[in-house]
């Protein structure tokens, strides 16, 4: 079982309307609300790929119930931890003419210290059956930033931490074996702005492997078997946000079976490509992931040292 942490749980409500127009009056198409948060991104798409995965976190109040009530239609399992505050809602109004995206995300309810210690408790016992953990996604607002640090050191489970800043930083003293920053968030946690060596700066603070998403570009891995480049065979049009939760899904998928980084990162390259034909985030084309997977092609980048 691969086990997703979301600590900022979110209700997401998309609405579509032909053109945004700030201070009109919009008639809108309901687009649909599901339940979000990057590692409910990542298990949506492991669950599309018949992967068995569960889903944690904190989901309090009526926007939690309504959390929990999606996951089980959609089929994904969880055992997010119910609190007093309720979970957050964004809004991401699409405007169908451009394809643009704008977002609006509530910043999340404050987490007690009753609630993280609840919490890491459940964590404990969920991990220790995980083949894999992913802990993905910002820190709700009153938890310190070596929370998910906190986490990875509680069990033994490989860990793969995808999250930005701070958080990032302080989750490197615990080992994670991946982090997979994007390339805004590899160079703010770093100071540095050449992937490659913003990447080893990671590794020698504690990453076992940096795998840095470059958008369109693909992914750099610097890992300790070697160092790749993985551009996309072909770019996609589509909507980008989410493609980076697939790429975690395929790298979570390859650490839980041991598949060698090559294999590994091209099959991120073409899920993650994947995403971007997908509608919402979270989802994946699977005809996209399939025509693209056999085309990735796995570029030895050790001259980059
Ligand atoms: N237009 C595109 N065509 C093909 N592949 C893409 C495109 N955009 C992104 N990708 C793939 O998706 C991967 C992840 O994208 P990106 O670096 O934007 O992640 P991210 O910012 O972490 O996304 P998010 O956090 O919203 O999930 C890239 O490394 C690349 O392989
Ligand atoms: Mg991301």
């Amino acid at each position: 079982m691969i086990l997703t942490v979301t600590l900022n749980a979110a209700l997401d409500v998309t609405y579509r309307v032909p053109t945004l127009a700030p201070g009109t009056e919009h008639r809108v198409e309901p687009g649909g609300t599901r339940a979000g948060g990057k590692g409910v991104n990542v298990a949506r798409v492991l669950h599309a790929l018949g992967h068995d995965t569960l889903v944690t976190g904190f989901a309090g109040g009526d926007t939690g119930r309504a959390i929990r009530a999606e996951l089980d239609t959609a089929g994904i399992r969880e055992a997010l931890v119910d609190v007093d505050a309720p979970a957050r809602r964004t809004v991401t109004i699409v405007s169908t003419e451009d394809g643009v995206a704008t977002a609006f995300n509530e910043p999340g309810p404050r987490v007690s210290v009753e609630d993280w210690t609840r919490f890491v408790a459940t964590y404990h016992s969920l991990a220790t059956r995980a083949a894999v953990v992913v802990l993905a996604g910002s820190l709700p607002p009153g938890l310190p930033d070596h929370a998910y640090a906190q986490l990875i050191g509680a069990t033994a489970t490989p860990a793969i931490l995808d999250t930005a800043g701070r958080p990032l930083v302080a989750g490197l003293a615990a080992h994670p074996r991946v982090v997979k920053p994007n390339a805004g968030e590899l160079a703010a946690a770093t100071g540095i702005d050449d992937p490659p060596a913003a990447a080893r700066w990671l590794r020698e603070r504690g990453a076992g492997a940096v795998v840095a998403s470059l958008g369109p570009a693909g992914l750099l891995a610097v890992t300790g078997d070697g160092t790749w480049r993985v551009p996309c065979p072909e770019p996609v049009h589509g909507n980008p946000t989410g493609a980076g939760d697939a790429c975690v899904a395929a790298l979570a998928i390859g650490l839980a079976a041991g598949t060698p980084w090559p294999e590994r990162l091209a099959d991120a390259v073409a899920l993650s490509a994947a995403a971007v034909a997908g509608p919402l985030a979270g989802d994946v084309d699977l005809d996209t992931y399939r025509r693209l997977a056999p085309r990735v092609e796995v570029l030895d980048a050790h001259a980059d040292r």
